[in-house]
């Protein structure tokens, strides 16, 4: 029986027969023998082939081929303290399956290179470990969504109005008319939790970002949510539980990606909920003390965010944003008008935002106010308002970032490696 590699790094079939597949990652001919590591999507383990224990023909294949050939083997396991795993296979039998030369990525490529070849990169460890914890961050979401009662649904990625602001549609030519990529589905939910109360998608948004940072895709995974009778406070809750439940999944599921990654795992067992809070007005002057140069009314540039959020121990809720600097579906604060019931979540350690959110207009007469005030024209809107016509509740919602949620969790360096195919302003292939 063919076994993973993980479950042989294990005393229990120490001297016995194992038989694994994979690809040779690393491979070196010292003599007579030939020093082989292979890896397979659990882990990796050296092997070593002795000339005269194994067929002339197969020694003589596998001295040819290079890194990256897929091979069947099987031998006895042995432990070794100089093996990269601790263990090594004597191997008795190898089979070349698909034979590999000049592999393209060797040792000290550039990061351009290494993009170009991303669809040989992915077999990387890094991008393995990546790949796992991104996997889990998922399976949690979804976890966490089914089980506090929300419904999975879509919403179409064609669409004919702007969510966030004209600057970053993507404009698609659609059967002689114009039609635009998706910014985020969060309308359609609106209008799907007059059906089903709470509900929530996970999909790509597309954003045309022209700005070259460590955090914007032009393509990107949005986990939106939307739920009837939530308040603003009502949805932080939810979120807040949401975060700290997924990093617990990550920090039990992903220990050994995470440690191969050298995040700092202390930090994220350290996140707790509820988590802090502060106004806008307040995080400006927070920002001000710490040396950031920014003002009242400005809105918080990949900088900025940098800069505030290295001070921060934990992630923070900024919430009562002006009106003025964010998208007209937000609810202005029935107590002071000139700000929004509104909620970003920023992520510590430089990160910054990675969940939008907040409580929406529920009246008609509030939503025409505000869509004049962005010059924007109604008959775009004409099924988003009529929701404010036909049973109208108070209702909140949020967008989470799934790539930058992940590239925050792994402790990456670029956004551009929490994805598998990043899309950005320079880069759409492979
Ligand atoms: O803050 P944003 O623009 O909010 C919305 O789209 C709301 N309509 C969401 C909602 O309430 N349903 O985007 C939400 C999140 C951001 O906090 C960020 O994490 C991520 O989406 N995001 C991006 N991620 C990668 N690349 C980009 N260009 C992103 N733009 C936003
Ligand atoms: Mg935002």
């Amino acid at each position: 029986m063919v076994l993973a590699i993980e479950k042989i790094l294990n005393d229990e079939y120490l001297g016995r027969r194992v038989s694994i597949r994979g690809w040779i990652y690393r491979k070196r001919r010292v003599g007579k023998l030939i020093f082989l590591v292979v890896r397979d999507s659990t882990d990796i383990i050296q092997c070593v082939m002795e000339k005269n224990k194994i067929p002339a023909e197969d020694f003589k294949l596998l001295d040819k081929v290079g890194v990256e050939s897929s091979v069947t083997l099987e031998g006895t396991l042995r432990k070794d303290d100089r093996a990269p795993t601790g263990y090594e296979i004597e191997a008795e039998r190898i089979k070349i399956i698909g034979p590999s030369y000049n592999f393209p990525i060797t040792r000290d490529k550039s990061d351009d290179f290494l993009l170009d070849n991303r669809h040989l990169w992915v077999r990387s460890r890094e991008m393995n470990a990546i790949l796992k914890i991104r996997h889990t961050v998922f399976g949690a979401l979804h976890e966490y969504f089914r089980e506090k009662g929300y419904y999975e649904s879509q919403a179409p990625m064609f669409v004919t109005g702007a969510v966030e602001g004209g600057a970053t549609l993507f404009e698609v030519p659609y059967f002689g008319k114009k039609a635009y990529l998706t910014q985020s589905s969060q309308f359609y939910l609106e209008t799907l939790i007059f059906s089903l109360e709470k509900v929530y998608t996970v999909a790509p948004s597309f954003r045309a970002e022209k700005s070259r940072t460590r955090r914007h895709l032009t393509e990107y995974w949005h986990a939106e949510a939307e739920a009837a009778w939530y308040h603003n406070e009502d949805m932080m809750q939810d979120e807040e539980e949401m975060i700290v439940y997924i990093i617990q999944r990550v920090l039990e599921d992903r220990k050994k990606e995470l440690e191969f990654l050298k995040r700092d795992r202390e930090f994220l067992e350290s996140i707790e909920k509820p988590f802090k809070k502060m106004r806008y007005e307040e995080l400006i002057k927070f920002a001000q003390d710490h040396g950031v140069e920014i003002h009242y009314g400005d809105d918080l540039g990949a900088d900025e965010e940098t800069a505030i959020t290295k001070h921060f121990d934990g992630p923070v809720f900024i919430t009562h944003y002006p009106r003025k600097i964010k998208p007209f579906y937000h609810r202005p604060d029935p107590e002071n008008p000139k700000v929004v019931l509104c909620h970003d979540l920023l992520a510590p350690e430089g990160y910054g935002e990675i969940i939008g959110g907040g409580e929406r207009i529920y009246k008609l007469e509030v939503l025409l106010e505000r869509m004049e005030e962005n010059g924007l024209n109604p008959e775009n809107y004409y099924w988003y308002m009529d929701l404010r016509k036909y049973g109208s509740v108070p209702h909140s919602g949020f967008g989470l970032g799934m790539d930058r949620f992940v590239w925050w969790i792994a402790g990456l360096t670029h956004i551009k490696y929490a994805i598998p195919y990043p899309r950005t302003i320079r880069r759409t292939r492979p």
